[in-house]
């Protein structure tokens, strides 16, 4: 599938098929995370896969979202700060939160292009899921991520916001461009 394509097509999912995904396309799909950039080349995700049924039963209840319960996999994304924040400081705890973003969007879309579907779940109680996956104090946790198969194709997406909206030109606020000089022959 073109990029274009898996960019455009990409939505969330909060429904899922009984039918269990091959773990080996999650693997996959957090490969590819790999490969997203990073401050001072200091990788500083870690991802657990999570299939125990209780476990993410757990962390279902740990969101108050109980869709997740209904996934056969879930994915975990943490960060561990220590290197960026030596390298960068204060600074380093946002570059931080910023390449877990880019990473993530490479996972995302990988997802969609190996036919799977998840939804990023940032809320949830911390402590919560640090106690149900025993990770450690330092240690950050982004997102979570349910896949499965969607239940059925989330309908078209409504326009999403104006490029009108979202753009300026050479100072904040500024809409317009000011169109290139002409050039007479
Ligand atoms: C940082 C972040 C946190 C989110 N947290 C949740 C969440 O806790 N539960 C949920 O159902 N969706 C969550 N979402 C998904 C958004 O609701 C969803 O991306 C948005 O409605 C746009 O829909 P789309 O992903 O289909 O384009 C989150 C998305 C982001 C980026």
């Amino acid at each position: 599938m073109k990029l274009n394509n898996i960019i455009r097509l990409r939505r969330s999912v909060r429904k899922f098929k009984n039918k269990k995904p091959n773990w080996r396309d999650i693997l996959e799909c957090i490969d590819v995370a790999r490969y997203a950039p990073m401050a001072g080349n200091n990788f500083s995700l870690k991802f657990i896969l999570v299939d125990d049924s209780e476990k993410i039963a757990q962390l279902a209840n740990a969101a108050q979202q109980s869709f997740i319960a209904k996934a056969k996999y879930v994915v975990v994304v943490c960060t561990n700060p220590s290197r960026t924040v030596n390298s960068y400081e204060k600074r380093g705890e946002i570059y931080c939160r910023q390449q877990a973003g880019a990473a993530i969007q490479n996972f995302l879309l990988k997802i969609e292009e190996k036919g799977l579907s998840t939804c990023w779940v940032g809320a949830f109680v911390n402590n919560k899921v640090k106690e149900i996956l025993e990770i450690p104090k330092d240690i950050n946790i982004e997102a979570l991520f349910p896949i499965g198969y969607e239940f059925k194709k989330p309908g078209t997406r409504k326009m999403k916001i104006d490029m009108d909206r979202i753009l300026y030109f050479n100072r904040y606020g500024n809409k317009k461009m000011k169109s290139p000089k002409r050039i007479d022959a």
